[in-house]
């Protein structure tokens, strides 16, 4: 089985797309053949900087390794190393009925936010689905929002069948309804652009902790047992914790000895010692580039084999000598 993802590179992670969205990504190199790639031909749809946009996607690439993704089992490679995709993107573009993109919400949001409507915009999941089609996908693990894309890649590649035979396999969506949404220091969903994220990567301990201690508490006073419900301290601690580790803490909570500022500083250790072993790497992969260039190279050619064979047989279809 095939699984698929696409990743924006977006700039500086914080821990709820870690537990949302890389965690979840990272389990899955165990159960299928995992395809990750970054989406830089789609970041290029919003992007204004083209220097940002070159560091933004290394970063990317830099932060997954970090993080987990292993190139011994997971094929990882940056979109724009597999150029065949855009010839996918334009075969495809004349089984996509205008209708189809009119009707995409992801567009018509970002429209209403203020993107200029482009064709690069209007056109995103016609891209996408080349990006699944061409390594015959069969799962593709998602977000809600990018449900829809996937219900455009399956009815594109059925227009598409119906006329040529079975040339593409259809994908399927994986959405993960256990994952919960992490709150940010303001008990708002986690999120860049509400400023209240705590970063994976802080630039060292006291600033980490500085950003733990900004976390909105109530204001019980010290020496008075403490709610463990509902509080953004214990739910984000919970995060990092197995069962036990989270009786452990409720007792504390519950004991009256400790107040809040301790659990922020334990909150503090707890993710400073999560993360020291991708730092250790991150560090490792900033110095030794050639090798992050190596583990991209290796990954764009194994996917460049499987695109030359597909479009071979897509050109022949449609009459492309
Ligand atoms: P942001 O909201 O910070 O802009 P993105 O939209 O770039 O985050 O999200 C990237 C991925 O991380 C998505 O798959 C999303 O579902 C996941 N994610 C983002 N924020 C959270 C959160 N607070 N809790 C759980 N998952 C999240
Ligand atoms: N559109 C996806 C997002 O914004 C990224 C993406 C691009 C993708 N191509 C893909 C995801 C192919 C899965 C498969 O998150």
């Amino acid at each position: 089985m095939r699984i698929l993802t696409g990743i924006q590179a977006s700039g500086r992670l914080h821990i709820g797309n870690y537990f949302g969205a890389m965690k979840p990504m990272i389990e899955l190199q165990e159960s299928g053949e995992l395809f990750t790639f970054i989406a830089n031909y789609h970041s290029l749809t919003t992007s204004k900087d083209a220097k940002l946009l070159k560091k933004l996607t290394l970063e990317a690439v830099i932060d997954y390794l970090s993080l987990g993704i292993d190139p011994n089992k997971t094929t990882f490679w940056v979109q724009s190393d597999v150029p065949q995709v855009l010839e996918l993107y334009w075969i495809l573009s004349k089984f996509t009925p205008m209708g189809l993109l009119e009707r995409a919400h992801s567009y018509k949001d970002k429209v209403a936010k203020g993107i200029p409507a482009n064709h690069a915009l209007f056109s995103y999941p016609v891209l996408m689905s080349a990006d699944i089609l061409l390594l015959d996908t069969n799962r593709v693990p998602v977000g809600k929002d990018q449900i829809q894309h996937i219900e455009i890649t399956r009815d594109i590649a059925t227009k598409f069948n119906n006329e040529y035979g079975e040339i593409f396999t259809l994908p399927e969506y994986m959405v993960n309804d256990e994952v919960a949404t992490v709150s940010g220091i303001d008990g708002q969903k986690m999120s860049k652009s509400y400023d209240n994220a705590i970063d994976i990567f802080m630039e060292s301990e006291k600033k980490l902790q500085k950003r733990c201690n900004k976390i909105i508490s109530s204001s019980t006073p010290m020496g008075e047992p403490l709610e463990y419900e509902g509080c953004n301290i214990y739910n984000l601690a919970s995060l990092f914790l197995d069962e036990e580790g989270k009786k452990e803490l409720q007792a504390r909570y519950k004991s009256g000895k400790e107040g809040y500022g301790h659990f922020k500083k334990y909150l503090k250790e707890l993710i400073w010692s999560e993360f020291e072993e991708a730092r250790e790497k991150r560090e490792y992969y900033y110095n030794n580039i050639d090798e992050v260039k190596d583990i991209l190279n290796d990954g764009a050619k194994r996917v460049q084999n499987i695109a030359n064979k597909k479009m071979d047989i897509v050109r022949d279809a449609v009459g492309i000598i």
